[in-house]
């Protein structure tokens, strides 16, 4: 999947969908409710009262101070303390949990080398060519659950032609899958990286769902607590999406935030990956950080918005998956988030046959990605079934 164009494809869908109403577009990655709506009321009042001379001048490459603290503690919320006994945590804006993620690339990587991926994976090819390196593919799942060993059989690999490999973990609500890995796995994940004392290990930690883990706000910053376990070989930088946690996917916000054992890491951090942001983009959009510093001092208030969110898409992946069920539609392991994968031999032979149907889904090497986050709860009825008519044995 790693480079579909899945913009693209969501463009077509949402003409269509102009033209024809009763089209299923669950194309995109966006979250909108039962009633359509994208926009989360408590975000557009905090754009309307933006200091609009703020918002225009020129602001900080790292987001400035408030920024900083503020995504900090945003992302680690409760498990700051415990955290800062062990590590020194920085925190940076960037254009999206995009942006982020090529920062590590390019800040950490080395042009020729490989970044390990997982097989099933969100789009991370177009940002590890654009460090002008390579992916090197580890297997998600074996029997429905996450493949520890061939992680570690793939880290042995490359451990012995690169010092420093780069591990990307999309956890909690796998894109695409819905994924999330059990507290046996996280503790299986750290003594695997563990293992690798000779090499020097960045923990990619893509967090771009996890504020609407179904487990609830408090407790998918758990995982934060088994980061602390790492030895000193392993630095974990975390990719955190705002598009995804106030719904400003065009607003382009994110933040990457550093924890780092050793003051070397944390030099290394404050010089080159915020030169690196300079390089780029100088600075992340002050919409973005205007809007973020504002909803940081109603987070409370904002956690409530954000649960009947998840509680939305807890009750169509629930539907789904239940009806999956029933149709015996095959498809892999989900536990929460914005979507579900469906397993299909011919994926692009499927698309099409759906699209005829007027269902647009995106096709993956090895399957459909349905967006349930895009489409109503009551367009998730009976959708599993129909998808089951349409693509028949090419899901057994
Ligand atoms: C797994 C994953 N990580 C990161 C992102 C980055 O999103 P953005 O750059 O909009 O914050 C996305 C967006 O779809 C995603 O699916």
């Amino acid at each position: 999947m790693g480079k579909i164009d899945i913009l693209k494809i969501a463009r077509i869908a949402q003409e269509q969908k102009k033209i024809n109403p009763s089209i299923i577009d669950a194309t995109i990655g966006m979250f909108y409710n039962d009633e359509r709506k994208l926009i989360i009321p408590m975000v557009e009042e905090a754009f309307h009262q933006l200091n609009v001379f703020e918002t225009f001048k020129y602001g900080a490459t790292d987001g400035g101070k408030i920024f900083e603290d503020n995504v900090i503690s945003w992302v680690l919320d409760e498990k700051l303390e415990l955290l800062k006994e062990k590590y020194l945590i920085t925190g940076l804006s960037t254009p999206g949990g995009s942006g982020a993620l090529s920062l590590i690339f390019n800040s950490y990587g080395k042009p020729g080398e490989k970044v390990l991926v997982s097989d099933l994976r969100w789009r991370y090819d177009y940002f590890i060519k654009s460090a002008k390196m390579d992916v090197h593919e580890h297997r998600l799942f074996l029997n429905g659950a996450f493949d520890l060993v061939d992680l570690e059989k793939q880290l042995t690999m490359l451990s012995k032609n690169q010092k420093r490999i780069i591990f990307v973990l999309n956890d909690p609500c796998h894109n695409p899958t819905g994924y999330q890995l059990t507290d046996f796995e996280w503790m299986g994940l750290i003594d695997v990286l563990n293992k690798f004392s000779q090499n020097e290990i960045i923990l990619a930690y893509d967090i771009a769902y996890f504020d609407y883990n179904p487990l609830g706000f408090k407790e998918a910053r758990k995982p934060f607590e088994y980061l602390l376990k790492l030895k000193s070989h392993v630095q974990v930088l975390i990719c955190f999406s705002a598009s995804k946690s106030f719904a400003i996917y065009g607003v382009r916000l994110g933040g990457l935030i550093g924890l780092h054992p050793t003051e070397e890491g944390y030099k290394y951090f404050k010089k080159f990956v915020v030169d690196d942001a300079l390089g780029k983009w100088s600075t992340a959009p002050s919409v973005g950080v205007g809007i973020f510093n504002a909803l940081s001092t109603k987070k409370d208030q904002y956690i409530e918005e954000l649960n009947k969110l998840t509680y939305t898409l807890k009750v169509r992946g629930d539907i789904f998956v239940e009806e999956a069920k029933n149709a015996q539609l095959n498809i892999y392991p989900y536990s929460g988030g914005f979507f579900v994968l469906v397993h299909s031999k011919d994926p692009e032979r499927d698309y099409e046959l759906l699209v005829q149907k007027g269902i647009y889904l995106i096709p993956m090497e090895t399957g459909l990605r349905i967006a349930i986050c895009g489409i109503t709860t009551n367009e998730v009825y009976g959708l599993a079934a129909k998808i089951k008519k349409i693509i028949g044995e090419s899901n057994d």
